[in-house]
C-alpha cells in the first residue's frame, strides 16, 4: 500500500467504530479528512452523529458534506475522536500540530471519551522527536516565552532549534490568533516530563504533546492494519 492507502484504510477501520448517535470529534489533517470524507457518505446514506470539529477547514469540509456540526459548549461530552498524528509510539504518546491545529485538537480529544489515532505506517516511531514538537504561544511577550520554552527543553534534557512558524513570509498564526514555535529537538526521552514543563510555562497556549489522550491506533502499514491499544490510565 502507498502512504496514501495506508491513510485511507486507517480511516475506513475508524469508520467502523462509528455507531448511531454518537458525539464525535473530528480531527485536522489529510489522514482525518480521509475520515471526514467517509463520514460524510455515512450521513448521506443515514448515519445520524454530531460532531465537533478541530479547526476551520475541518469545519469547512464537514459542512460541505452536510455532517451535523455543534460546538464544544453546546455538546461538551463527546464520545470519540478520530484524529491523525505527526508521531506515535509505542504507549501511544502523540505528537501532535503539523497542521497548527493542536489547541483546538487537544480540547476537543480530552473531552472525548475516547480518541482514535489514524496514520500510515511512516508516523510510528520507537522514540518521539524526529518530527519537531509545536508549541502555540500567545503573540504577547513571544520572544520571552521562546526563552522560557528553550529552558523547559533544556530542563529535560533535550536540546536543538526552536523556530517561529512561518508562513508567506509571515508568522503562522493559528485558529485562536496564536503563533507556533516548532521545536527540532531529535529524541524525547521523557515525554511525558517534557509535557508537563511545557504545560507550566507561562505565554504557552498549549504544546503537541498529548499524553494518555489515546486510546487505539489503527495505522496503515504496507502489510496491512496494524491496530495498538493502551491502557491510558496505566502507570
Ligand atoms: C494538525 O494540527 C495535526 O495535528 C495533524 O493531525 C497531523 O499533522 C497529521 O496530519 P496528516 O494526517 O496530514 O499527516
Amino acid at each position: 500500500m502507498t502512504p496514501d492507502e495506508q491513510k485511507q484504510a486507517a480511516a475506513d477501520a475508524a469508520l467502523e467504530h462509528v455507531e448511531q448517535g454518537m458525539r464525535l470529534g473530528l480531527g485536522t489533517g489529510s489522514t482525518a479528512a480521509k475520515f471526514v470524507d467517509g463520514l460524510g457518505k455515512k450521513v448521506a446514506a443515514g448515519l445520524n452523529v454530531v460532531c465537533v470539529a478541530t479547526s476551520e477547514a475541518t469545519h469547512t469540509q464537514a459542512a460541505g458534506l452536510g455532517i451535523p456540526l455543534t460546538t464544544l459548549d453546546e455538546t461538551p461530552e463527546l464520545d470519540l475522536t478520530v484524529d491523525g498524528a505527526d508521531e506515535l509510539d509505542d504507549n501511544l504518546s502523540l505528537i501532535k500540530g503539523g497542521g497548527g491545529a493542536l489547541l483546538r485538537e487537544k480540547i476537543v480529544a480530552t473531552s472525548s471519551q475516547r480518541m482514535i489515532v489514524i496514520a500510515d505506517a511512516s508516523k510510528h516511531v520507537a522514540t518521539l522527536g524526529r518530527f519537531p514538537l509545536p508549541v502555540e504561544v500567545i503573540p504577547f511577550g513571544q520572544e520571552a516565552t521562546r526563552r522560557k520554552i528553550k529552558s523547559a527543553v533544556t530542563a529535560c534534557g533535550c536540546e536543538g532549534g526552536i523556530t517561529l512558524r512561518m508562513h508567506d513570509g509571515d508568522a503562522f498564526v493559528t485558529d485562536n490568533g496564536n503563533f507556533i514555535y516548532d521545536c527540532a529537538l531529535g529524541r524525547i526521552e521523557e515525554p511525558e516530563t517534557l509535557a508537563r514543563f511545557l504545560s507550566s510555562t507561562a505565554g504557552v497556549a498549549d504544546h503537541g504533546l498529548f499524553i494518555r489522550t489515546a486510546d487505539i491506533a489503527l495505522i496503515g502499514t504496507p502489510e496491512g492494519l496494524r491496530t495498538i491499544k493502551v491502557d491510558k490510565w496505566h502507570e
